[in-house]
């Protein structure tokens, strides 16, 4: 990290001697007025739970104090983001009930993915919110929105002016469903592999599409390391050599590797595309993945076993998911309940990280250090000069 810094800094002073202008024009924060956010459970704020049942029960406990629609003890790193941008959290669009979208909507929820599953959610626990239904109802939030502002009275106050669309971050964090839903399909490692293409072009499709309604700035989280997520380990035990130094499934990280390294071409090719716009892509899979194999140096503990759960190598069960409750001698007793100290644990549900973990990584990211081009997310806005 260190010498990125200095590289990126040393690049700046060469190009401040010959370009004073442009250098102090790119230092001046971007101001985004909304952040409208696409992806899956990382980074949803309550849309999956207003759709489909409420998140319980010890979800939000750390920092929210009760259920928040977050599959967390506490924020996700959008909630990071949009408070260092000096945003208000982001309402989920599904969300009908005080909701208020003056600053940016989340189209985000738990479960989805980019193509469009053949499975229900009660089948597989896929959400039928894939990316390009997102784009739909990005669609109808932005021309229904300002028939609503025009009306007046409240919805001018609830919702977002014409002009924050085109000067707006879009954030989005999707694609780990896409591949695990490969594996819950039974395909091999191969065969999912061999998804990805069509993968992303399904996400340059929604790409375009909202570029094609205003959207400048994308900040693009890839994919983190899915084969140390208690889910994964639990359903697909893996055994040598295909467990890694920490115990992950190496095979499922390396096909998160791959959607990375396809995703970076694609948004190169996007870039190319859209010339206007600008896009950062940000590389999660190495903060999630150091955070977990130094867990210890960082100051955290059992990187591969869930704070909420119910018992197992990763006190992690299916049947018996964060909150789930039983009746013990005609008395609904929770079953499945958290660990002492979520602050110092990595993943939260056996799905999710902690809001420690999630803080750990945007820390890591927020400077640029993981980006490509490595901006901050306050610059998110500027081309990089070259
Ligand atoms: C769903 O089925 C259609 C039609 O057979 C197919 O083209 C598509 O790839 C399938 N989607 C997934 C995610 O498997
Ligand atoms: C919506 O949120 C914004 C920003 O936090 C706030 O200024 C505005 O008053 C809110 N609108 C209503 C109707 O509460
Ligand atoms: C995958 O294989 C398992 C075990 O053989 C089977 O129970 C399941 O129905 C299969 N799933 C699909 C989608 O074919
Ligand atoms: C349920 O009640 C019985 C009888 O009082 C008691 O022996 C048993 O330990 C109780 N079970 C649990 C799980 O508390």
């Amino acid at each position: 990290m260190g010498s990125h810094h200095i590289t990126l800094l040393a690049a700046l002073m060469v190009l401040g001697s010959h370009l004073p202008l442009r250098t102090s024009a790119s230092t001046t924060p971007c101001a985004f007025p909304a952040i409208f956010n696409f992806g899956d459970s990382n980074s949803d704020t309550g849309g999956l739970s207003a759709a489909f049942g409420a998140v319980p029960p010890p979800n939000g406990e750390t920092f929210f104090g009760a259920p928040a629609g977050r599959y967390c003890d506490g924020r996700l790193i959008i909630d990071f983001i949009a408070q260092d941008l000096g945003l208000p959290f982001l309402d989920a669009y599904l969300d009908s009930v005080g909701t208020n979208f003056s600053h940016g909507a989340n189209f985000a929820t738990a479960g989805s993915t980019i193509r469009r599953q053949n499975t229900t959610l009660f089948q597989t626990g896929y959400s039928p919110f894939s990316l390009d239904v997102q784009s739909w109802q990005f669609t109808q939030f932005k021309s229904r929105s300002q028939l609503a502002s025009k009306e007046g009275g409240i919805f001018k106050d609830l919702l977002p002016p014409l002009e924050y669309f085109s000067r707006a971050l879009y954030t989005l964090d999707v694609g780990q469903n896409d591949l695990t839903a490969g594996y819950v399909s039974n395909m091999t490692t191969e065969e999912v592999k061999a998804t990805i293409p069509d993968i992303l072009t399904k996400f340059t499709d929604v790409i375009q599409a909202v570029y094609g309604l205003g959207g400048r700035f994308f900040w693009i989280h890839n994919t983190g390391p899915f084969g140390c997520l208690p889910y994964v380990l639990d359903r697909y035990p893996v055994r040598a050599p295909e467990v890694d130094h920490v115990g992950c499934g190496a095979p499922f990280n390396e096909v998160a590797r791959l959607f990375n390294l396809k995703l970076k071409e694609t948004v190169m090719q996007l870039r190319k595309r859209f010339p206007r716009s600008v896009f950062t892509y940000v590389d999660i899979y190495t903060v999630k993945y150091t955070l977990i194999s130094q867990a210890r140096t960082h100051g955290f503990e059992h990187p591969l076993v869930a704070c909420c759960g119910h018992g197992g190598k990763y006190n992690y069960d299916i049947h018996w998911g964060c909150g789930a409750k039983a009746v013990v001698n005609h008395t609904k007793v929770l079953i499945s309940k958290s660990c002492e100290d979520p602050s110092k644990r990595i993943c939260w549900d056996g799905y999710h990280y902690t809001e420690a973990a999630n803080r750990w990584v945007y820390d890591q990211i927020v400077k640029g250090a993981f980006s490509d081009p490595p901006i901050p997310v306050t610059m998110a806005c500027r081309k990089q000069s070259n």
